[in-house]
């Protein structure tokens, strides 16, 4: 419990519904030969869901503190976590800015469709635009100085110290729930995209100090040098604002489940995700909870993972619509 003591965090907001359920899943542990639990961050709300709510209890507290007045972010056409940011932005009261990798090709749905409603100013780039994404949301967040806007400016993900403090405080609740109950795990398994939900869940050590877990981060894209190297530059960031380092041994990357790559299914991904549906009543996502559970039923067995699994369901959902016809395909292929 030292590293809960340890770390006076700065206050957050209470945009997340918490504290999450942490509910166990028997017959699919059965199945898998271990004791599975999940925690559910799809409920930290509706159209605010996912672990980015988390972080962003941390990164607006900030930005209304800095008396900012438009958020801007970035990530994929159909990014939760700029989906998270715009509808936490207008439950401010903020205006909301997203520079979007992808082109819009017909009618908006999912998360975009959300993003439209909530009337973000869209930024259009493609990859090679979006490999220079701080460059471009400084910017955008220029252009909005000059109209006399007060932009803060969020990156990728919101993978920074200050959102992986929201999932530091998702740790300490998961402790909480685990030592009422008794439990300890031997991996605490999410899905990883740019890196912030890792580097949270492991800073201070402290689900391996009080659970014995390894918080192990299923990589959707990149690489796991890539993934570490980043993971550790917010852990030194950490370290200096909040006295949080992350040990290395904290936190492993396991590569090798990305499929196709990132946003890309295939017809296994999708037949796993409804078989999953049907078994347990929750939702996965295509693009990085059904990754994360083919990483589960692919390595539980093994006992790569332990005996005791925590599978940190981070949301998603809204990246199912949209994946209707690829689904049914799939659904044809092989009937479940
Ligand atoms: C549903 C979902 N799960 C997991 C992640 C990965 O979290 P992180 O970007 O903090 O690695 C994201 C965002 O990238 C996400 O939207």
């Amino acid at each position: 419990m030292a590293a809960i003591l340890a770390s006076s965090l700065p206050p957050g907001l209470a945009l997340s519904r918490l504290p999450t359920p942490l509910l166990a899943l028997p017959e699919l542990g059965d199945a898998l030969g271990v004791e599975l639990w999940v925690k559910r961050d799809d409920l930290t709300g509706l159209g605010l869901s996912g672990n980015k709510v988390r972080k962003l209890d941390f990164l607006l507290a900030e930005a209304q503190a800095q008396g900012a007045d438009t958020v801007v972010t970035c990530g994929g056409i159909q990014s939760n976590h700029c989906r998270a940011t715009a509808v936490a932005a207008r439950q401010l009261g903020l205006d909301v800015a997203l520079l979007l990798r992808g082109h819009p090709e017909g009618p908006p749905d999912g998360n975009l469709l959300l993003d439209t409603i909530l009337g973000a100013e869209l930024h259009w780039t493609d990859a090679a635009g979006y490999a220079r994404r701080d460059a471009a949301m400084a910017g955008i967040a220029d252009a909005l100085r000059t109209r006399g806007r007060r932009p803060y400016v969020i990156p990728e993900g919101g993978s920074n110290a200050t959102g992986a403090l929201g999932l530091h405080r998702g740790a300490q609740e998961l402790v909480e729930q685990a030592t009422a109950a008794g439990l300890r795990f031997d991996s605490v398994v999410c899905a990883v995209g740019s890196g912030g939900t890792v580097a949270g869940l492991a800073a201070g050590g402290l689900l391996r100090e009080a659970l014995g877990a390894t918080v192990q981060g299923i990589a959707v894209c990149d690489d796991r040098p890539t993934f570490r190297a980043r993971i550790d530059a917010i852990g030194v960031e950490l370290q200096d604002r909040h006295g949080l380092g992350i040990p290395a041994d904290a936190y492993e990357i396991l590569e090798g489940h990305q499929g196709r790559g990132y946003a890309l299914s295939t017809g296994d991904e999708l037949r796993r995700q409804v078989a999953f549906a049907r078994r347990t009543g929750l939702f996965l996502d295509p693009v990085y909870t059904g990754k994360a559970w083919g990483a589960v039923q692919a390595l539980a067995p093994t006992g790569a993972l332990g005996r005791r699994v925590l599978f940190w369901h981070t949301g998603g959902l809204f990246g199912l619509f949209g994946r209707g016809a690829e689904l049914v395909a799939a659904l044809e292929q092989a009937p479940q």
